[in-house]
């Protein structure tokens, strides 16, 4: 069965040819097999890997405050106070904005949350907010929450676009025709530009320029698409977006988010905003007024004084993007994942499992996504991360998604993964759960991961 597998030297003479090096040597690769093996980590969508270097990086924040207290504030190496400045700049490169129009700070979700209260601003007429159907929880929730909170009926304000019958990927013409036909009662459209479940890439520019056209305010979640995929989101013209750090940044569980305003709002003083001490300018904080003196970056939507050990990571994580560079990421990406999917065809070709993730290389980034029929997919997971040190992530009822990151990632990986999909698969006898038709239900996107299954609690 895995000779239709092309080989092993096949993949290491792929890895010794690639004009862009894997940066693997540089981060904590968990251990696999009594050989002190490591494992071919195909998770980093979910939760990337450390680099090694982060954990000096740390310390040194760590020796300052042991060193300084309180005068850490202005005397640290990286002095606390405006430490946030250092993420600035490559923060705005690697989204494709000016460095005003971003700031680290707080999670993802709360960020959609202080961003929709800029941004969402529904009318009886006007309303209603596009997310897909298959939205990760998280933003589906904020939004339901947040169209409850202005007063709406969540089921009829939030409208989940799905993808057309047979189809797993919503398309983005769909999503065009749907704000032509129906964009006047669109308040906000907010997609995943990288859809977690499928790994779709939407046309970004497309859907804003549409949204924008039908009079609807259009906001991004980049939790899938920062450090994944170039993103251009100033000359997009993208009224806002928000992502992660903890997926292809690499920056650790539940680390800092980030955010983007376009320019056009940064002045706009009729914006809601909620606010707290470091919403304020900086150069006139310590006056203590009762009342903002607005700044006209990114930094008004900030709230609270900046976690400097929750920032440190996203330093180093933006160095590391920085050195390499997004369009050489994304070049030896379009590599890598033409790869798996050369494999997984392979794979498939004689298995109930498809690959559900669009095929065309430009509306996708890291991620494929594999239907196993039939298969509970979390004693698949499970079986190839304990018997082949694979590590992929299980979506149930029936899909498992493995992401080769173009930092760590090489092609040897992509050929554990590939070969050892292929044995689990084969193998029918032994802890895996064969699941009734009647059980798999496509539409149940929600993630009822055990806590042993990697990935499950990032999405
Ligand atoms: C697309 C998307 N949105 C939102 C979230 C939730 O992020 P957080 O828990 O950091 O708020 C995730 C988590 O993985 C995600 O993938």
């Amino acid at each position: 069965m895995t000779a239709i597998i092309p080989g092993e030297r096949q993949a290491l003479d792929l890895d010794a040819a690639d004009p862009l090096p894997s940066r693997r040597a540089e981060f904590c690769v968990p251990p696999f097999g009594v050989a002190k093996g490591e494992a071919a980590y195909l998770a980093g969508n979910s939760l990337g890997l450390q680099p090694k270097s982060l954990r000096a990086t740390i310390e040194s924040e760590l020796d300052d405050w042991a060193r300084l207290g309180v005068e850490g504030h202005t005397h640290a190496s990286r002095p606390w106070l405006p430490y946030h400045e250092l993420l600035r700049e490559p923060a705005a490169s690697l989204v494709g904005a000016l460095p005003r129009e971003v700031v680290v700070m707080n999670s993802l979700t709360v960020n959609l949350h202080l961003l929709m209260v800029s941004f969402y601003r529904p009318t009886p007429a006007r309303h209603a907010i596009v997310i897909e159907d298959s939205a990760f929880p998280s933003d589906s929730y904020a939004v339901r929450s947040q169209a409850a909170f202005h007063g709406y009926d969540p089921d009829e304000a939030v409208i989940r676009l799905p993808p057309r019958p047979g189809e797993a990927a919503l398309r983005t013409e769909d999503v065009l025709s749907f704000l032509a036909e129906e964009g006047e009662r669109v308040a906000l459209v907010l997609l995943g530009a990288v859809n977690y479940f499928t790994g779709e890439l939407f046309d970004m520019d497309a859907i804003t320029a549409a949204g924008q056209a039908a009079g609807a305010v259009v906001g991004w979640d980049l939790a899938h698409a920062a450090g994944n995929v170039p993103l251009r989101l100033h000359e997009a013209g993208a009224d806002w977006a928000a992502w992660c750090s903890y997926k292809y940044l690499n920056a650790g569980p539940g680390s800092l988010a980030g955010v983007f305003v376009h320019e056009r709002h940064l002045a706009d003083r009729s914006l809601p905003k909620f606010a707290g001490w470091w919403s304020t300018d900086q150069r006139t904080r310590f006056e203590m007024a009762p009342t903002v003196t607005p700044v006209d970056t990114a930094d008004s939507w900030q709230v609270s004084n900046p976690p400097i050990l929750a920032m440190a990571p996203v330093l180093v994580s933006l160095e590391m993007f920085g050195q390499t560079g997004m369009d050489a990421l994304r070049a030896k990406s379009l590599r890598l994942t033409a790869y798996l999917e050369s494999l997984l065809d392979g794979v498939c070709a004689i298995r109930p499992a498809t690959v559900i993730t669009p095929r065309d290389p430009a509306r996708r980034g890291a991620q494929l996504s594999v239907r196993i029929a039939g298969r509970d997919v979390g004693p698949v997971t499970r079986r190839l991360r304990q018997e082949f040190g694979v590590y992929t992530d299980a979506r149930r009822p029936d899909v498992i998604r493995l992401a080769p990151a173009p930092m760590y990632n090489t092609f040897h990986d992509c050929w554990r993964a590939a070969t050892a999909l292929a044995a689990v698969l084969d193998d029918t006898v032994l802890d895996d759960t064969v699941l009734d038709d009647t059980e798999l239900d496509d539409t149940a996107l929600d993630d009822k991961s055990v806590p042993d299954d990697t990935g499950g609690l990032d999405g």
